[in-house]
């Protein structure tokens, strides 16, 4: 299948699908402690719909699908959300962001469903901390998690860890060292003003290249700049939406738990895919990807116009 070009040249390869915007943890910068509303089962997808929405976004030459939340593995049927996608002939790559707390009970299962790759969304290695920063989570969990998922067979896990200052940026070094002997990528993400995002401090992602200034570049050009230490097994990532903005290179697509096409993670619009079918499910994908704005302003205006926090987009 043929990529199609949006109106700024990018070819669109990749959809993030959110399965759930319901959560077992509450990170600050995410989610209100609260949690959300329980959405009614009706007014999210059915695992039937998601898989037909994501034929139709491979028909519209999607390559690359990663399941996200709120915590995808918190979704009923998630095992059946990753065998239905991973059998759609064309999708070369089906990947899942998850927090990591129930992959004890769930990495084997998702390495059979056809899952091929993880991301774990990690930000301090301090147990004290992640307890604070999740406000209900133990670390003890996602270490657990990590051994599972290795042990189910997957490769180059990617943590995530979202910088912020006076939180995490004296473990920067204790991040990277993680790469020395295992076959990961840790990636450190900018922190965004969306949803929740003021709860916590920006940092830019220069703080890691000055607390490792012996990183070595490996490949600049993904939305993810890859470093390496000398002699390592693993890389290091730097997602820097807020400092290098990367949306000339933004290759993506979203789609809600509700079924809401977005193209853009920071901006407003949206398209409802629920009910479509067909050629029809397929049009309005096609509309949405030509609909792509160029780029988001958050650099100039200091927040994002999603009109959604994190947990309901899939980040
Ligand atoms: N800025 C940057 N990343 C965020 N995430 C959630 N909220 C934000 C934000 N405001 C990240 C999570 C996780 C992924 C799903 O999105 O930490 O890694
Ligand atoms: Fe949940 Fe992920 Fe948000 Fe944390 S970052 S509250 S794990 S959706």
């Amino acid at each position: 299948m043929i990529a199609m070009r949006d109106s700024f040249d990018r070819d669109i390869t990749y959809l993030r699908l959110s399965v759930t915007d319901l959560c077992d943890l509450r990170c600050r910068y995410c989610m209100p402690a609260e949690g959300v509303e329980k959405k009614r089962h009706e007014d999210i997808c059915s695992v039937e719909e998601l898989l037909e929405i994501a034929r139709a976004a491979v028909a519209c030459g999607v390559r690359k699908v990663r399941l996200t939340g709120g915590e995808p593995l918190v979704r009923r049927g998630i095992l059946d959300i990753c065998r239905g996608v991973a059998a759609i002939p064309g999708v070369e790559e089906l990947c899942l962001t998850t927090n990591g707390v129930r992959l004890p009970a769930l990495a084997d299962g998702l390495r059979s469903a056809g899952v091929d790759r993880l991301n774990v969304s990690l930000d301090t290695l301090r147990p004290d901390r992640y307890a604070y920063i999740t406000r209900v989570g133990r670390l003890e969990d996602v270490s657990a998690g990590l051994r599972a998922a290795e042990a189910a067979g997957f490769t180059g896990t990617k943590l995530n860890v979202v910088l912020m200052k006076g939180f995490n940026d004296d473990e920067i070094g204790d991040f990277v060292h993680l790469t020395e002997d295992r076959d990961i990528e840790v990636r450190f993400i900018e922190l965004m003003p969306i949803g929740q995002g003021g709860a916590a401090e920006y940092l830019p992602c220069g703080a890691v290249l000055e607390a490792c200034p012996d990183l070595e570049p490996v490949d600049l050009s993904g939305v993810a700049r890859r470093y390496r230490r000398p002699g390592a097994r693993g890389l290091v990532g730097l997602i820097q939406p807020m400092s290098c903005r990367f949306c000339n290179r933004c290759d993506r697509i979203r789609v809600t738990a509700d079924g809401m096409l977005k193209p853009c993670l920071h901006s407003a619009g949206e398209i409802p895919l629920r009910g479509l079918h067909g050629l029809d499910l397929e049009r309005a994908i096609r509309a949405g990807i030509a609909a792509k704005p160029e780029r988001h302003h958050m650099a100039e205006t200091g927040r994002s116009e999603a009109e959604r926090d994190m947990n309901r987009i899939g980040g």
